[in-house]
């Protein structure tokens, strides 16, 4: 019984490796990236591509063992979920609020350690944020910020307080 059982599971595993997800891979720039209108420092282009652009653009460098299932599927949820609430590469598209408030949700984010995720900071050791780079990403985060109130009514980015 257990041999069946056994069996039946390699032969589910064996199945599953054909059936990979699309990848998160343009095939071009985007013209809605967040760097093409705003200037982004190096290093801190440097840490979003490293810690969180997998997750949060249309560029996902994929590592060997992403192209084994299970791990693909759980990885493309990641993606999928991490675009669906931040994408650098379609950040233009956003409205000037949702601009404002997320550059605050990954001061915020990063603040509490909670970016990048830890399930994906065990394979990607390298993606884990020093504390000089979580400084870096939350100034950046607010300087951007500064200069977005300098540049539109302060109405357009935040809701008034009734
Ligand atoms: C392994 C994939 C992954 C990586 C890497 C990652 N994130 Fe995320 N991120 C997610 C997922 C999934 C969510 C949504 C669910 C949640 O909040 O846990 C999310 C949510 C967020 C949110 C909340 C957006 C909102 O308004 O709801 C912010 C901000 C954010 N991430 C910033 C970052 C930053 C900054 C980095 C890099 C320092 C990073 N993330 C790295 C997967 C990732």
């Amino acid at each position: 019984m257990f041999k069946k059982i056994l069996l039946v599971l390699l032969v589910v595993l064996i199945i599953m490796q054909f059936l990979r997800p699309e990848k998160n891979i343009a095939q071009g720039p985007s013209t809605n990236d967040i760097s093409t209108h705003f200037k982004i420092p190096v290093d801190v282009q440097t840490i979003l591509n490293k810690s969180c652009n997998d997750c949060h653009s249309n560029n996902t460098k994929y590592p060997w063992y992403s192209q084994l299932q299970p791990v693909a599927w759980w990885l493309n949820d990641h993606i999928n979920e991490g675009k669906q609430h931040l994408n650098f590469s379609e950040f233009a598209t956003y409205s000037l609020r949702k601009q404002y408030h997320k550059l605050e949700e990954v001061a915020e984010q990063v603040e509490k350690g909670e970016m990048p995720l830890s399930s994906y900071t065990i394979m990607h050791t390298n993606a884990k944020l020093s504390k000089g780079e979580k400084d870096k990403l939350i100034s950046w985060s607010s300087a951007l910020r500064d200069t977005m109130k300098a540049q539109y009514p302060i109405d357009s980015l935040v809701k008034k307080k009734q």
